[in-house]
């Protein structure tokens, strides 16, 4: 079975992770708890951009050299990703000896292939973007936008890889590959981007400008262009070029990233780079690109002072109600606000009352009338259909990484549930004693949903469906298949009821 092979990007470490770097991070989680739930082999990479411009600039304000300072911002990242339980099975550094190693193999490779050549380059560069701008850069009125930060004009002897030879082979291989982009219309923009491909691109920065890099093995007196060191990661890290079965066994990888990075960082220098490096079409692989977490409707930035920390939220509401609302509220592949009363709002309504409340409703009745002990009817009836739909439209979505569609499908089942006690009405049942078995029917369909919906919820809530399943008195591991009606044995007793998620009580 091939291994689901999935990263996010790498963030930089020039300072402190807010929510946005969560967002991205929570998802790639997700995903990769879902293919685990479903059995495939999985194997999740994340990790930490350590070079570059903008993380020696931040050193340099911070007073400290780079080393110590990545050092310290990197420890920011891993803290905050074992809080948010991110269960990736290998961290990418890229100041890691290996992977500098192949970034340097590399190089060397497609210098000896004669791709990569030396030439003087006078203009603008734009010192956030780390980038040399053009006149494509300029806006309407003929300057470079506040996008670009600082620009200086420089004139500098470079090395350039040919990236614009490989132009007709991008655009031949979007065309052939449009289920490479997720969502469709950033394959567009993408196609739209390469058409306009022109010039190379360059992959040095002398040293005496910028020392905090991976020097080229041609020419130490300069180091390598941070992208051309970062996307390296995902291979690096897989094994390539050091443990061949290892990178078999995992590529290609499904890339989880911004839309701020598709184009040109991922979409065009990323593809040609591997292509130069000899990887065939079917070895590309696949973006799946999410949007921003806004705040009030605007981007975070610095200078706005709208940056919010993951920590505040996790800390305040608990590291799963973080988790639930940044996954609920966000369409894959849009932009999503990020508001507290909407995360309150959404935890109240989707944790505490539905499925909370179902949950302990569900297990106080057995408890009630039943000392917790359930008898199996011989079909679940309207719950077994409701559990059968809600799973196809959870696993169709899923696969399709729309993990805000799929909460919504788990989430009918929970609301389908709630109906099905208030029109069963359980504490009527329990007066007429003709009604026994249906009284019996309904307990044991109620518990085996929440079964279900335990492994469900669990890619996404961990330590809630791992609660569920406790309460419910269950052990053991959690798997997809399992997420049918009727696996709870006749007999069976159920755990005892606690209150899973309490209400967050706002002063308003
Ligand atoms: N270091 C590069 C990526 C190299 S990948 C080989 C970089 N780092 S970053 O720290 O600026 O961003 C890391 C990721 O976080 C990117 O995918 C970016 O799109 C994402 N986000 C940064 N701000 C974001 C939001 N406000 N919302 C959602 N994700 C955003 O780019």
């Amino acid at each position: 079975m091939k291994t689901f092979y999935i990263t996010t990007a790498i963030d930089y470490t020039n300072a402190a992770p807010h929510i946005g770097h969560a967002y991205e991070k929570i998802l790639a989680d997700v995903l990769a708890r879902y293919h685990r739930l479903k059995g495939e082999p999985t194997y999740f990479l994340t990790g930490v951009d350590q070079h570059g411009q903008k993380v020696q600039q931040a050193a340099q304000k911070a007073g400290i050299d780079p080393e110590p300072f990545v050092i310290e911002t990197t420890k920011k990242f891993v803290d905050l990703w074992q809080k948010l339980e991110l269960s990736y099975d290998e961290w990418a550094e890229t100041t890691d000896p290996a992977h500098k190693k192949v970034v340097q193999e590399i190089l060397q490779r497609l210098y000896d292939k004669g791709e990569i050549y030396k030439a003087t380059y006078r203009g603008f560069y734009s010192v956030r973007q780390e980038q040399f701008l053009t006149e494509k850069e300029r806006d309407e009125n003929g300057n470079f936008g506040p996008e670009w930060g600082e620009v200086v004009e420089l004139e500098e002897e470079n090395w350039y890889f040919k990236l614009g030879i490989y132009r007709d082979w991008l655009l031949k291989f979007l065309d052939a590959n449009p289920q490479c982009v997720i969502p469709g219309f950033r394959h567009t923009e993408l196609r739209n981007a390469a058409e306009k491909l022109s010039g190379d691109l360059s992959i040095s920065r002398p040293k005496s400008r910028l020392a905090w890099g991976i020097e080229l093995p041609f020419d130490t007196n300069c180091v390598t262009y941070v992208w051309f060191d970062a996307l390296v990661n995902y291979i690096s890290f897989a094994g390539y070029g050091a443990d061949e079965e290892k990178f078999r066994r995992l590529w290609p990888a499904l890339h989880v990233i911004g839309k701020d990075i598709i184009i040109p960082a991922h979409g065009i220098y990323w593809l040609i780079m591997l292509k130069a490096l000899g990887f065939e079409d079917a070895d590309m692989p696949t973006f799946l690109v999410h949007g921003y977490v806004m705040v009030d409707g605007e981007k975070m930035s610095k200078s706005i002072g709208n940056i919010r920390d993951p920590h505040t939220f996790a800390d305040k509401f608990g590291v799963e109600a973080l988790r639930y609302f940044l996954m609920r509220d966000c369409a894959v592949g849009q932009d999503m606000d990020f508001t507290d009363a909407r995360l309150v709002q959404r935890y109240n309504s989707d944790l505490a009352n539905s499925l909370g409340n179902l949950l302990n409703r569900s297990l106080n009745m057995s408890k009630r009338y039943r000392e917790s002990r359930l008898t199996k009817p011989a079909e679940g009836g309207v719950l077994a259909e409701a559990i059968a739909s809600s799973v196809a439209d959870y696993t169709s979505t899923l696969d399709r990484h729309l993990v805000n569609q799929a909460l919504e499908a788990a989430w009918n089942l929970a609301t389908r549930a709630n109906a099905y006690v208030e029109e069963t009405a359980p504490w009527k049942l329990a007066k007429d004693p003709e009604a026994a078995a249906h009284l019996d029917a309904v307990l044991y369909n109620l518990a085996d949903s929440l079964r279900v919906l335990a492994i469900l919820i669990s890619p996404v809530l961990p330590r809630a469906a791992e609660g569920i399943f406790a309460q419910l008195g269950l052990t053991g591991e959690l798997r997809l298949s399992d997420a049918v009606w009727g696996l709870l044995p006749d007999g069976h007793v159920l755990g005892q009821p606690e209150v899973l998620f309490p209400r967050i009580e706002t002063e308003a």
